[in-house]
């Protein structure tokens, strides 16, 4: 057999080297090698397969699966010299591993594809990070838990708007938050479970003419079963796009809690402050201490939003099956996974840096009539209809405001002139204490409830669902 004029898997066919840019353009090893410890757990399931079937024989597998390992131990210290030349990580490997174990090396490719082998790289990879940002995830529940637990009974005003509205405890509002990342939590699990399916086996596209086994493959990757279509198999790019859609949902919440920590922050509110080694300074004004932490997340969530976008429409005009567009998933998809473990990480060591002013928070609460509901609730209670209880409160509140005066530094007498049914027991539903402890039912802001839900909160971070 005459040499094939390229040093490539697939040089066989070509007459000409490939051009220089096409090499540099087409590569995708610069950033797929992150992959190489799934490739290598895959090429290592398949062979033992292929074993077990008798495509190859016994002692040929565990000299295969000998040089996989000494490759594997090769990256993990850095010694592994990767080659543009030989395009991917796939290739790279496969072509290491000839070079290593000689010609038995050339049996590892028998009965798949790079495309169903990338297929299965990303997928065993996405559930890795699937897990991590999990565990990130519970981190944060915790420290919001904690905060939450020491700040359950503290009044601030709750908003709608941004007005203030209704006084909430602080604890309450931190545990809005932590509800978010429940639901976020979730949606990982379940885009794991659909995830977690066996592509390979459906070799390039139409399936493999070797008597393979593809659920002992599965079994030993850990994967609940496989495909059930070739085609679709190694085209999908859903399981991605499921991912990234999730992580787009958490920076999206994680967005919206950095803008209230930025605003709670701010000397116009005064509500809060993040520890020093939480903030960065500015190199003009001397006095500047800047949340700069929660104001990257609110912008990584942009890229993030990006990455989705990309996936989305990286795969809408693609004809099945395989296409080299897919090869653009990746760079994206690491994106996406990486900022989001770091905006939690961020999340998780900024949090129990947050102090309170309180003083402020309750005097805020009691400066913006937020007891106005709980004095139209007083006025239902005594028999009258809610529309005028709205409008005779409304009243008293306009009153107020030209006065000067909080609710309850009203006096009886003046109230009277608003509505005959007022009596002395009001000013106890006028406190802002009074109007938090009355929220006293499942998802209400009074203290009893917020511990409530922190017990609760606890046991969900412990059991994991
Ligand atoms: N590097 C490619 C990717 O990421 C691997 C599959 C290439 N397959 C092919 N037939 N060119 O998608």
């Amino acid at each position: 057999m005459s040499k094939p004029i390229l040093s490539k898997p697939w040089g066989g066919r070509f007459t000409a080297p490939t051009n220089e840019f096409v090499e540099q353009f087409t590569q995708s090893v610069s950033y797929d090698q992150r992959l190489a410890h799934y490739d290598i757990m895959g090429s290592i399931a398949h062979v033992r397969m292929l074993a077990k079937v008798g495509v190859i024989a016994e002692k040929e597998s565990l000299q295969i699966i000998d040089g996989l390992q000494s490759i594997a131990d090769e990256i993990n210290v850095g010694q592994f010299s990767w080659s543009t030349e030989l395009e991917d990580v796939h290739m790279n490997i496969e072509t290491a591993l000839v070079s290593k174990i000689g010609d038995v090396g050339k049996k590892l490719h028998t009965g798949r594809s790079r495309n169903d082998q990338v297929a299965t790289d990303i997928r065993l990879y996405c559930r890795d990070e699937i897990d991590a940002v999990i565990e990130a995830i519970q981190f944060v529940l915790s420290a919001l838990a904690t905060l939450a637990e020491e700040h359950a009974d503290a009044i601030m005003p709750g908003f709608t708007h941004l007005q203030s509205a209704q006084p909430v405890t602080f604890g309450h509002h931190l545990l809005a938050w932590a509800e978010m990342l429940l639901r976020d939590r979730a949606r990982l699990q379940d885009c794991r479970k659909r995830m977690n399916i066996l592509p390979l086996g459906s070799a390039a596209l139409a399936g493999t003419s070797y008597p393979i086994d593809r659920e002992f493959v599965a079994e030993q990757l850990e994967f609940d079963g496989v495909t059930s279509n070739s085609l679709d198999s190694v085209s999908d790019r859903d399981f991605a796009i499921e991912l990234t859609s999730a992580l787009s949902l958490i920076m999206m919440h994680l967005s919206r809690f950095s803008e209230e920590l930025i605003i709670w922050m701010s000397q116009a509110s005064g509500f809060i402050d993040i520890g020093d080694a939480w903030c960065t300074g500015s190199s003009i004004m001397p006095q500047k201490k800047n949340p700069d932490i929660p104001e990257l997340v609110r912008g990584k969530t942009a890229r993030v939003y990006g990455d989705l976008m990309a996936l989305l429409t990286l795969m809408k005009a693609q004809p099945l099956a395989y296409n080299r567009d897919n090869q653009e998933d990746k760079e994206t998809l690491f994106d996406a996974i990486d900022t989001v473990k770091a905006c939690l990480q961020a999340y998780v060591g900024m949090i129990p840096t947050i102090t309170l002013k309180k003083e402020r928070l309750y005097q805020a609460a009691a400066s913006g009539y937020a007891t106005a509901t709980d004095l139209a609730d007083y006025l239902v209670k005594t028999g009258l209809p809610f529309r005028d209880a709205h409008e005779a409160v409304g009243k008293i509140v306009q009153y107020a405001i030209q006065q000067d005066k909080a609710l309850d530094e009203l006096s009886l007498d003046e109230l009277q002139r608003f509505s005959n049914v007022i009596n002395n027991d009001v000013f106890s539903v006028l406190t802002l204490e009074g109007s938090v402890a009355a929220r006293n039912h499942i998802g209400g802001t009074a203290p009893e409830q917020v511990k409530a839900a922190i017990q609760k909160l606890q046991k969900s971070i412990k059991e994991g669902f």
